[in-house]
């Protein structure tokens, strides 16, 4: 039987990134802290048509796929979740994940929806490897990616400057049949 529960987790569900998102994630974006820990672009605030933009959300492009994070029952975004520029004919991906608020990290929004997002890419898009990248100071989202199986491939040494100091960029990556060990009983074939 195949899952009803596809982008649904224990705590939080996968959905369309709304014009009305847009308030908060302009919100997340004028917070350095957030950003500098989401990538490596300049920590600038942007508005919200610049944003808009940037997630274009009148045209999706068959290789990305973005998500709003939410609760399971309330409206309010918490977070995004991006697979990014899917390659189709070897069928990986790159992922990328932000929670948005400080006060929303920690409660295990980003592990669900990041578990979600695996089953969504292993079990739907049928592919065969997810990686990521992370930078060396952000202790939270490299505990969260060891947590859910990823394999630290590689480093771009000192790819990083900030305040003076240069840090270490992480490559991450998960197979589908590393993936699915983790999966147990639920993972090889039948979810739901
Ligand atoms: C990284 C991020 C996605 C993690 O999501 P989260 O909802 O805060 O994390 P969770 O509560 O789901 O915790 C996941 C795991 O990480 C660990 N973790 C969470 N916060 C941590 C912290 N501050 N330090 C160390 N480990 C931490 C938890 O121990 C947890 O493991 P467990 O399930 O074994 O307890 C979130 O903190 C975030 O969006 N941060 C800002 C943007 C960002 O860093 N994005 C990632 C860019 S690579």
């Amino acid at each position: 039987m195949i899952t009803s529960n596809l982008l649904r987790g224990e705590q939080v569900r996968l959905t369309a990134v709304t014009a009305g998102d847009m308030p908060a994630i302009t919100r997340w974006w004028a917070d350095p802290d957030f950003l500098r820990l989401y990538n490596t672009a300049p920590a600038a605030p942007r508005n919200e048509d610049q944003l808009s933009r940037r997630f274009d959300l009148s045209q999706t492009s068959p290789d990305v796929f973005l998500f709003a994070v939410r609760l399971l029952d309330e409206e309010e975004i918490v977070g995004l979740l991006e697979f990014d520029g899917v390659d189709w004919s070897n069928r990986t991906t790159f992922v990328s994940i932000g929670i948005g608020e400080a006060r929303h990290r920690g409660q295990g929004y980003g592990r669900d929806a990041m578990a979600v997002g695996l089953r969504f890419a292993f079990h739907e898009l049928n592919l065969h490897r997810v990686c990521l990248t992370v930078f060396g100071y952000n202790a939270a989202a490299i505990a969260l990616y060891e947590r859910l199986g990823f394999t630290r491939e590689g480093v771009y040494r000192e790819h990083i400057e900030r305040d003076g100091r240069r840090y270490d960029m992480l490559l991450y990556g998960l197979l589908r049949r590393e993936w699915e060990k983790t999966q147990g009983s639920r993972g090889a074939g039948e979810q739901g």
